[in-house]
């Protein structure tokens, strides 16, 4: 192919990537309506177990739930399914990464709760699979990613509305390869997608008395995407939140300087583009104690789904040691879904009791060493924890 034809397939392609873009902003405006889950006399609580330690550590967080909402369960106002299919294995065997039976099983429920699944690297033993969790949060619509995060003795306490299905991961596998020398990706936002993330954040603001949102992006290099991200969320903010000052960061300082008390002074809702948010959330995460004790939950309108996260651990399994792995980021996800589905009341039991067990008691200790606690052996103490504050 000439230099002009290959202009001319690039130029096709682009033009393909607008219009399912543009036709997704109508789909995204027919999802306005919120759930009310106080007008739920039955709610589905959908369970994807997992790859790796996700089945090990599901089978715990699982005891805690069943313990905490023993009575919703057992009159059957709420009901616990596993979703079954969802596998590395069997993902790989059909080449699909969500197969689409176990996507229409989790469009039956209300919530979903999640642990991690394996997204196939180049020189994995499986196909190039797609993320399943991109996917996940595509086809549900769930546009928040909500991660808090606490440190009480930096006088921490930060909530992350990361934007979770556009910017670079929308059309990440979507990028155009014009030939060998070029290849483009894009970053993507839209103007109800940003406006939706924004308001997001102000309303949790508002709700939790918090008085500064934060926007963190590039704004300075990336004009048009970030640029425009920031200005929604001043608009947002000025028009329907005037009781709410917003702060700029960029990025990269965000990165490195988040634990400096001058700089994160007025931290406290952090609002950011997906990528950004991605990373800022792990940093985030690590300083606060390590991946697997953070936990996310993926908001939509309709759809919400509660996770780890962090991943598979596959050094845990070959090692034998995936009956040690941490439990608690999913059974901290597992208070989140509680609290979404308005049992606020467990998720406050479900926090005094990790408090207890993993700061000020401490009486059986996980480190993942074969030496210390199973998740099972420290399960038992929770939950023991847990009926001695119901
Ligand atoms: C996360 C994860 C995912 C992401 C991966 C597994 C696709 O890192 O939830 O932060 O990049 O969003
Ligand atoms: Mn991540």
């Amino acid at each position: 192919m000439g230099t002009e034809e290959q202009i001319k397939a690039a130029e096709a392609k682009f033009g393909d990537l607008i219009r399912a873009e543009l036709a997704r902003i109508e789909t995204m405006k027919e999802d306005s309506e919120i759930k009310d889950f106080s007008k739920l006399d039955h709610i589905k609580i959908g369970i994807l177990p997992g790859d790796g330690i996700g089945p090990i550590i599901m089978e715990q967080a699982l005891r805690v739930v069943n313990e905490l909402l023993k009575d919703e369960i057992a009159s059957g106002r709420v009901e616990i399914h596993i979703i079954e299919g969802m596998t590395i294995e069997r993902r790989s065997e059909l080449n699909e990464s969500l197969p689409q039976d176990v996507m229409e099983e989790c469009k039956k429920c209300d919530v979903l709760v999640k642990g991690p699944f394996v997204t196939p690297r180049p020189g994995d033993p499986w196909p190039n699979l797609l993320s399943a969790n991109s996917l996940l949060r595509r086809g549900l619509n769930l546009f928040a990613a909500v991660r808090p995060i606490k440190m009480p003795d930096r006088n921490i306490d930060w909530t992350f509305f990361r934007e979770n299905i556009e910017g670079e991961y929308i059309l990440g596998n979507k990028g155009i390869e014009v030939n060998e020398d070029l290849a483009i990706d894009f970053k993507v936002l839209t103007k109800p997608g940003a406006e939706r993330i924004a308001r997001a954040a102000f309303e949790f603001a508002r709700k939790n008395g918090k008085k500064h949102v934060t926007v963190v992006t590039k704004a300075n290099i990336v004009k048009l995407v970030d640029g425009n991200f920031v200005k929604t969320v001043h608009r947002i903010g000025e028009e329907e939140y005037p009781e709410i000052e917003v702060n700029d960061k960029l990025v990269d300082a965000t990165a490195a300087k988040m634990l400096d008390p001058e700089f994160n002074k007025d931290m406290e809702v952090v609002v950011l583009p997906n990528l950004y948010g991605d990373i800022v959330t792990d940093v985030a995460a690590e300083h606060q104690g390590g991946l697997g004790t953070a936990s996310s939950s993926n908001i939509g309108n309709k759809y919400a789904l509660f996770e780890a996260i962090h991943g598979t651990a596959p050094y845990l399994m070959s090692h034998g040691r995936g009956n040690y792995a941490n439990p608690c980021s999913l059974i901290r996800a597992m208070g989140e879904m509680m609290a979404h589905i308005g049992f606020a009341d467990r998720k406050a039991i479900l926090e005094k009791a990790l408090e207890i067990t993993t700061v000020t008691e401490r009486k059986v200790v996980l480190t993942t060493e074969t030496k210390d606690a199973s998740a099972a052996e420290f399960t038992d103490y929770l939950i023991d924890t847990i009926k001695g504050l119901e």
